[in-house]
């Protein structure tokens, strides 16, 4: 529903566009802007909005930062190091401000949502034009006009809002494919996590404006929608209308013209067999499954705050196979919490192996601080180091397996992009996630072919079209 803020916010698009036109004329050629995307699905999606308002206002956008009047940082914080690559690229920007002072540089993202970050970047960064957060992005426009309008750094840091905004513009970076909000935050506070911190409690969309949005993306041309939440198996709570994410997955489903639908995340301890009933009686939602085991020690379990067992996660796994044989299931692993030993490890190991993970990402633990995993012991670097090795190892050797076994089949492909590495080569997606790279030009691009898997590479196949 179009609320008064999305009015308030399109009448500074206004005003903005107004002070870039005289910039414009002045300068004799076009204002580029650059925005750089680190983390998540959901900050590439805050990124598209964002880049719908550059859009709109006047800007062209484009990736060399080199060439840009604006520079836009929409940063993560999930782990250090994506902390530790924003102030090494400040560095690169600052610079650039040096050589061009009328270069502006923005940050925003959830990085912006900690304290002792702000204070860093007032003391040690101030050529910083303007800083905000996760909460505050539908107030892009404005801050973009206080921005040209007032002297010094802006920052506009909110703790929270209950507000969702609908109807901004946006620009998509595919055409043919595109994520969807349908809610934000997350209320789990797994011990090791800052998501909650920074990004809030849990809000939920309504359904309508859910599906609106998408008629209106398969309307321009969208076949596959990736449905985002931090933990879409809570969907629902909080809504006037009583629905379950299972019964938002079948009003999408009803779309006419949609062909694929996918979400993520998905937490273990929500995931109903309601939701596997209608995947399994699904035609177009894909057979792939993001299920995040963390660790598959239950002492560590419990101490990452995650209410679910080794024995249960294993129970669902099977329980899934079971009912939806062609699944590919993919996870998130952590290596290296507080506490963890080597036999916790071992249990970790022997979860990858029972539940044959078609693909695995395994993170070694980074302490995040006001997080309450931050408080307890922690564990020595080398011996993170060789445990990760280890999970590592098994992941992919597992991962291989079950990728591998389908070779000879004939498959849907998603056409999504040129390959960038060989010439006359395309790159698509099957239903399960995994990748086929086979012949082809750029007109197949957004569309669904049958494309015979000729070679399995491990994580990925060689194919051929079969017309
Ligand atoms: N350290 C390492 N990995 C983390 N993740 C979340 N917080 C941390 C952390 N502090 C991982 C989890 C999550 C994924 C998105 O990032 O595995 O599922
Ligand atoms: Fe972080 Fe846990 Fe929420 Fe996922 S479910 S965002 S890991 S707190």
């Amino acid at each position: 529903m179009t609320s008064n803020e999305t009015l308030i916010q399109l009448e500074y698009i206004d005003k903005v566009k107004k002070i870039l036109d005289l910039k414009r004329q002045e300068l004799k050629r076009p204002l580029k802007a650059c925005v750089t995307t680190f983390g998540c699905q959901m900050n590439a999606k805050d990124s598209e909005k964002l880049c719908g308002i550059l859009k709109e206002c006047g800007f062209e956008l484009i990736e060399d930062e080199q060439s840009s009047d604006l520079v836009l940082m929409n940063t993560c914080t999930i782990r250090d190091n994506a902390n530790q690559k924003v102030y090494g690229h400040l560095g690169v920007l600052h610079h650039m401000k040096k050589k061009n002072k009328d270069l502006k540089i923005a940050l925003c993202g959830c990085m912006m949502q900690e304290s002792s970050v702000i204070e860093k970047l007032k003391e040690s960064y101030s050529f910083v034009d303007l800083i905000f957060g996760t909460h505050n992005i539908f107030k892009f426009a404005e801050l973009l006009y206080r921005m040209y309008t007032e002297d010094g750094m802006i920052v506009d840091i909110w703790e929270s809002t209950p507000e969702i905004v609908e109807d901004l513009p946006t620009v998509r970076k595919y055409s043919f494919k595109s994520g969807v909000n349908i809610m934000f935050g997350c209320n789990n506070f797994c011990t090791y996590c800052i998501v909650p911190y920074v990004r809030g409690r849990e809000r939920s969309r309504e359904p309508e404006d859910i599906v609106n949005e998408i008629k209106n993306l398969v309307a321009d041309g969208v076949v596959e929608v990736m449905l985002l939440g931090q933990n879409v198996n809570s969907y629902g709570r909080g809504l006037k209308e009583s629905i379950s994410f299972a019964q938002l997955l079948k009003r999408v489903e009803d779309i006419e013209g949609l062909e694929r639908i996918r979400f993520m995340t998905s937490h273990p301890k929500d995931l109903s067999d309601e939701l596997i009933d209608v995947m399994a009686s699904s035609k177009k939602i894909c057979r792939h499954l993001h299920l995040p085991l963390q660790s598959g020690s239950n002492r560590i379990l419990k101490a990452m705050n995650r209410r679910y067992t080794k024995e249960s996660y294993l129970a669902l796994v099977e329980k899934i196979r079971d009912r939806i044989p062609d699944i590919a299931i993919s996870t998130d692993i952590i290596v290296g919490f507080p506490g963890e030993t080597k036999q916790d490890v071992d249990d970790t190991i022997d979860v990858v192996i029972k539940s044959g993970f078609e693909n695995a990402f395994t993170f070694i633990y980074s302490k995040r601080t006001g997080t309450p995993a931050a408080e307890m012991q922690q564990c020595e670097e080398g011996f993170v180091k060789e445990q990760f090795d280890r999970v590592l190892k098994t992941v992919q050797e597992t991962a291989r397996s079950k990728v591998g076994g389908l070779e000879g089949s004939i498959c849907k492909v998603l056409v999504e992009e040129k390959n960038e590495h060989e010439e006359g080569m395309m790159t698509g997606r099957m239903s399960n996630n995994i990748m086929v790279h086979f012949k082809g030009d750029e007109s197949l691009i957004g569309k669904i072919v049958d494309v015979k898997l000729v070679q399995s590479k491990g994580f990925y196949y060689f194919g051929e079209e079969v017309v």
